[in-house]
């Protein structure tokens, strides 16, 4: 008689079987039937840019390990920390950015930043300025609080008696734009928003306005041009603290250190690091400070507790290893090159394809593929087919793993595969996942859609 193994993991979906992952090799995934699947979202959700089993990193966890667990910042500093904030800021931040406080997770990350917004308020004796301004589609974390001021909608149900006032605003979203305007016709309609909510909450409410530079969960959506030098001179006029979370975004994944300042030429106030920064090899994350809160704070005298885990040194020497391992190999360029050949060759292959709407990307290796039921009219498909979930687990069939996410349009309808590889995939990987997700869309088009 067979006896059924123990499972006593509790799941994040009860609804789907989880393939089993066993082993990862370079840019791979290996799942314990032995298959060799392309990792096309870097770890599942997009941190692991070096790619898998890094001799220098194991090494550098390894040692850390043995010489140092744990001496708590509250009491202690340690050296791994030290210098990993030394490189942030000296070599990689945008300039003016001159202290990080260290967390182990981007939801970590992003509430300190709320909080370093609602401190530089109150030093500077404005008490009443607490609000916060957000947009719908973007995801900030998971705990209550970032539940609250993230737009996801099929993440807050369950959570709504909990949450605090904060205001969201209609993403930029040129593809679907919820105004139903065409830039730049539109006049950047969507930024000027923000003050309009700014005015009506009034200014001396509003702490700060926090955004994604590349909406991961709207689907790999960037902002129009002009769109943050707009929002970034309405919070100068109304004071609100501008919060970048570059927690997807940062060392590389869009082909630069940082997103904000490049892509979109804006200096923000705050920006929350997380994943790409240990490239997934530890739990590690980041907030940096921007002088001018700085100031305020050291003025003040005032500083942030922080958690149990933050500042950890096994995870900043694992931090300062990957961030090490992508200098020493030049890897934000190369992850900047691949990315627009991979933008190039999706564009060539896949954007005729029936059901594929809008390709996005080219900053990078990270890249959206949206369908719709019609190319004319963007209909989305139903939300009950879950086609990215479907093209996503057919994908993997075939040897692809990729990222999907629902909901991007209004919260309820709108399907993405998000592909996002660690920066060290060769050239001809990259023409094996157009291959790949090209005969899946007709797939799922023939079997799921029924072309
Ligand atoms: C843009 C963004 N911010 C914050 C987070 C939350 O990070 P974590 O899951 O490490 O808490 C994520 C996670 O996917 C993210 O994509």
């Amino acid at each position: 008689m067979t006896q059924t193994p123990p499972d006593h993991l509790m799941r994040q979906s009860l609804t789907r079987d989880y393939p089993r992952i066993v082993r990862g090799e370079r840019h791979y995934l290996i799942d314990d039937r032995g298959h060799r699947i392309i990792d096309g979202a870097s770890g599942g959700v997009g941190p692991c840019n070096v790619g898998h089993g890094v001799a220098e990193i194991v090494d550098a966890m390894a040692e850390q390990a043995r010489t140092l667990a744990l001496a708590h910042i509250s009491m202690y500093e340690n050296e791994p920390q030290v210098a990993l904030a030394n490189m942030l800021c000296e070599e990689l931040a945008p300039p003016g950015f001159t202290k990080a406080y260290f967390t182990s997770t981007g939801t970590e990350a992003n509430e300190l930043a709320i909080k370093m917004a609602r401190l530089y308020h109150l030093c500077r004796g404005n008490e009443s300025k607490y609000h916060i301004i957000s947009v719908w589609g973007g995801y900030h974390g998971s705990s209550i609080a970032a539940t609250s001021y993230s737009g996801r909608s099929n993440r807050r149900d369950d959570l709504h008696p909990y949450f605090f006032p904060t205001t969201k605003l209609e993403p930029p979203y040129c593809y679907h734009c919820p105004y139903a305007k065409t830039y730049p016709d539109c006049g950047l309609h969507c930024a000027h928003a923000l003050e309009q909510a700014i005015r009506r909450l009034g200014p001396q409410h509003v702490s700060c306005f926090i955004q994604e530079p590349i909406g991961n969960t709207l689907g790999c959506v960037s902002p129009p041009p002009g769109y943050f030098p707009a929002v970034r001179e309405i919070c100068d006029r109304y004071d609100v603290v501008l919060i970048a979370d570059e927690v997807i975004t940062a060392f590389g994944r869009c082909g630069e250190y940082f997103a904000m300042p490049t892509i979109h030429d804006t200096t923000p106030d705050v920006i929350a690091l997380g994943k790409g920064i240990s490239s997934g090899y530890s739990p590690l994350a980041a907030t940096l400070v921007h002088e001018k809160l700085w100031a305020v704070f050291a003025e003040a005298e005032r500083s942030l507790p922080g958690f149990t885990y933050g500042g950890n040194p096994l995870s900043c020497a694992v931090g300062l290893a990957a961030q090490n391992y992508i200098q020493q190999h030049n890897l934000v360029a190369r992850s900047r090159q691949l990315g627009s050949y991979m933008y190039e060759q999706a564009h060539t292959e896949l954007a005729e394809l029936p059901i594929v709407g809008d390709i996005r990307g080219g900053k990078g290796l990270y890249m959206g593929i949206e369908y719709v039921q019609d190319k004319t009219t963007r209909e989305p498909f139903p939300a009950d087919m879950n086609l990215a979930g479907t093209i996503g687990d057919m994908a993997f069939d075939n040897g692809l793993a990729t990222c999907p996410i629902g909901g991007g349009v209004d919260g309820i309808l709108g399907d993405v595969n998000l592909i996002k590889p660690p920066f060290t995939i060769p050239q001809e990987d990259i023409d094996r996942i157009i291959r790949i997700m090209k005969a899946t869309i007709l797939q799922a088009h023939e079997t799921v859609v029924g072309g």
